[in-house]
């Protein structure tokens, strides 16, 4: 690591702020002692606000039907190999009942843009969650919506939103998705949840095709500029039903880096070591933490339909019941000096 590199991560920790082209130069300059300098400021930052506690939630996949045709993505509407399903409002009701046993108190509901699930679906089971479990967080991934369904959504009583970026380079953003959809309006969505008062989160892959220290510099400005409560970032994995399926995956080591700046860029921020990084490495997870990440999102949803809810090839996890999942990350977190507490794990204010 040379001196101006040193000096650029010391600006980072102290300002938690960089130029585009210094951002980008970070990138470019990446090597061990730069990643184990940063790891060690981002690890600082963190215990400072969070202890050495993980927050954890419950992940609910409850719909791979999707009208969308992302590049990247394995439940693709195109992908006819994709064996379709949709969970009932009773079926998620009894995932949240069997997460709260297991002392989740945030239920993520994640799935395509299916449109079975409309406001006049979603409304009650929020409504109904809130009632039945009144200490819980609801959190949607349920991507593009109108400002309007967004705001009845919340309205209902969902806490957070999920809605990855994917990347902050327009022209990058159009090479991973179809014409239909565009970086203007995903943009705006995030802006509008934000408004709305949602605690947001945004995201992106790491080594999605196209990707380059410029546009990642740029994801790094974007996420300084918005200032989101979350940020889910994880090693782009190809599958074998979509065009990118030659492309090669993601690096551990450039994620853990990444996690470690943005935990620099924003100290508070919620940040999950994802499913997508236990899969690439068998301790990804546990390296993402170590790297500045505070949060694991296992699975909860039933595991009939788990293999089915493939973004990517080789997802792990998908033959565990929850209770294994909850035991095996417990687990994990301790075997590096972190615990898994059970309270709704807001974003801290500081
Ligand atoms: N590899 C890794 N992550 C993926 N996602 C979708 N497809 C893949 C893939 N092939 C991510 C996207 C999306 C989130 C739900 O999963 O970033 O926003
Ligand atoms: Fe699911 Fe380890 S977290 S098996």
């Amino acid at each position: 690591m040379n001196k101006n590199i040193r000096t650029l991560i010391q600006a980072l920790a102290e300002n938690h702020s960089l130029t585009l082209d210094e951002y980008e130069a970070l990138i470019t300059a990446r090597d061990q002692e730069a990643a184990d300098l940063l790891a060690q400021l981002a690890r600082t930052a963190r215990e400072a606000v969070y202890g050495r506690e993980v927050y954890t939630r419950g992940l609910i996949e409850i719909s791979n039907i999707c009208k969308n045709d992302c590049l990247y993505c394995g439940i693709r509407g195109s992908n006819a190999n994709c064996d379709r399903y949709r969970l009932t409002p009773e079926d998620i009701l009894a995932c949240c009942q069997e997460g709260y046993a297991l002392d989740f108190r945030t239920f993520v509901l994640q799935g395509g843009e299916d449109g079975y699930f409309t406001d006049q679906v979603l409304c009650p089971l929020i409504r109904e969650i809130k009632a039945r479990w009144p200490d819980c967080a609801v959190t949607l991934s349920l991507g593009e919506r109108s400002r309007e369904s967004y705001q009845r959504l919340f309205d209902a009583g969902a806490d957070r939103y999920l809605l990855r970026h994917e990347t902050a380079d327009e022209a990058h953003y159009r090479s991973l998705h179809p014409p239909a959809m565009s970086f203007a309006r995903r943009m705006e969505c995030l802006r509008d949840l934000k408004e709305i008062g949602y605690q947001v989160g945004c995201g992106f892959m790491v080594g999605s095709p196209g990707q380059t220290p410029k546009t990642l510099a740029k994801d790094l400005k974007f996420i300084e500029e918005f200032q989101p409560d979350m940020c889910g970032i994880g090693p782009f994995i190809p599958h074998r039903d979509t065009p990118f399926r030659d492309c090669p995956p993601g690096d551990v080591a450039l994620t853990c880096y990444l996690l470690s700046i943005i935990r620099l860029i924003s100290p508070a921020i919620l940040l999950p070591a994802t499913t997508a990084l236990g899969t690439i490495h068998p301790t990804g997870r546990e390296m993402g933490v170590r790297a500045g990440a505070n949060v694991v999102m296992p699975n909860l949803s039933p595991v009939a339909v788990r293999k089915k809810y493939a973004l990517y090839d080789n997802k792990i996890c998908t033959g565990e019941e929850s209770a294994q999942c909850r035991g095996c990350l417990s687990a994990r977190m301790e075997s590096v000096g972190y615990s898994l507490v059970t309270h709704r794990g807001d974003i801290k204010k500081i």
